[in-house]
């Protein structure tokens, strides 16, 4: 779960390891305050969860403001949060768009800025909560992050909740999410001065104390020690074991594909729809036991470094430029570098790696030759395209079975293996 909340932190254009930060700030005061022990089980979900739904407003945050997703919602993150700071944010992201461009902007922001704002909230948050909940958090979590976005003194959104209304644990959480935020990019002392600063406003004025308190006592030099991880979790007690369960990383590996297939309309159920393939196709090519689950998982989070891609580009209906397609074919080698931290993903890494790697050696990202591709990353990359060719996408429409089964037979031997399109046919039975 760790390891994949890195992925969080690439959609929210946080550096890597932002979740895990937040979850140990939030521990520290949960600690201070006096809160029982048990408590620190939701604290550590809700923080490390807190962007589960942040991939699902990327689209419309790209659509309302103009600009890359995760630049906007990095920089908002230690911005103000009225119009004119969105409006400047989103301005000063496109210094090349000509004036009347920026003004026609400015005026669609006035006029449905803070309802659309308030609709793409609404959305991220419900989102968040609904992959918490199909993980396996309790409802005190899946309700604290719906309102982690809420502020002190009523003016946060989705809900304009005030004061005590807003859940404990959610104030908790946001303000070490801004304090790590700020010490990250402003350093120490401006995170402390912003804490300061926002108690009342943002923050419930009731831990600005306490956790200024620990800042004193070296709070923010902790984050870089090598056990923080090991604190981290620790609150997680004994779910750690009943967490490695097979049913249940597969429901986290699903509720991460989930994540990813939102982040663009266009993927819709992309990521499901292509493990359901390959899962059939692995079946009649006789896998079974850990490697037809490692296809199955491979298959879900093979596109997990989407996530890092921005909207900008993701859903682009022109021709990409050479530096976009560079940014493009990065995402393979971020799902590998993400899912390489997970002990037990070793396999799956390598299937997720390779979905775009062609036998004739010149797929991405690392030009692998046919020798290197297994037949579980052959399986993966085969389901993956057809999928793609038979749905809709920006630049054209979806194509019918036959005629994606008719173009990935002649490109067969040199981009995709052979045998394992021979298996493909019946596609409704086998992704049953
Ligand atoms: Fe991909
Ligand atoms: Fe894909």
């Amino acid at each position: 779960m760790a390891a994949l909340s890195v992925a969080l932190d690439l959609t929210e254009g946080q550096r890597a390891g932002h979740a895990l930060h937040t979850a140990y700030l939030a521990l520290k005061l949960a600690d201070r305050i006096g809160l029982p022990q048990e408590t620190g089980r939701a604290v550590l979900y809700t923080a490390l969860l807190k962007d589960a739904g942040c991939s699902s407003n990327a689209a419309a945050v790209t659509r309302i403001f103009g600009i890359n997703d995760q630049e906007l919602k990095a920089r908002q993150s230690v911005a103000g949060r009225s119009m004119l700071a969105m409006a400047y944010l989103s301005i000063r992201s496109l210094p090349n768009e000509p004036l009347p461009l920026q003004l026609r902007r400015l005026i669609v922001l006035a006029l449905s800025g803070t309802r659309e704002r308030r609709a793409v909230e609404e959305l991220r948050c419900e989102r968040g909560a609904d992959i918490a909940r199909k993980i396996g958090c309790s409802d005190e979590v899946a309700q604290a992050i719906m309102d982690l976005h809420e502020h002190w003194d009523g003016r946060g959104l989705p809900r304009g909740l005030r004061g005590d209304a807003i859940p404990l644990l959610s104030r908790i959480v946001t303000i070490s999410a801004g304090l790590d935020i700020f010490a990250s990019v402003r350093g120490p002392a401006v995170a402390r001065q912003v804490v300061r600063e926002r108690s009342g406003s943002w923050y419930d004025p009731d831990l600005t104390a306490p956790l200024l308190e620990l800042c004193d006592g070296g709070l923010l030099d902790e984050l870089a020690s090598p056990s923080l991880k090991e604190y981290v979790f620790s609150a997680d007690g004994d779910r750690a074991i009943a967490f490695s369960d097979d049913a249940h990383i597969d429901r986290i590996a699903s509720a991460f594909a989930d994540i990813v297939d939102a982040k663009s309309p266009w993927t819709g159920r992309h990521s499901q729809r292509v493990a359901a393939i390959a899962e059939g196709l692995a079946r009649r090519l006789g896998l079974s036991g850990d490697r037809l689950r490692h296809v199955r998982i491979g298959a879900l989070l093979h596109d997990l470094g989407k996530l890092g891609v921005p909207n900008t580009i993701l859903d682009k209906t022109e021709p990409l430029a050479p530096e976009e397609w560079a940014v493009i074919k990065r995402h393979p080698q971020l799902s590998r570098e993400i899912l390489r931290q997970i002990e037990l993903f070793a396999a799956v890494a390598e299937i997720a790696a390779c979905h775009h790697e062609r036998l004739d050696g010149k797929g991405y990202f690392r030009g692998l030759s046919a020798e290197s591709l297994g037949l579980s990353a052959r399986v993966v990359a085969v389901a993956d395209v057809f999928e793609a060719m038979t749905s809709e996408r920006p630049y054209r429409p979806a194509m019918t079975e036959e005629r994606a089964l008719a173009i990935m037979r002649k490109s067969s031997g040199d981009h995709l293996a052979a045998e394992v399109i021979a298996a493909l046919s019946d596609v409704d039975s086998l992704a049953a």
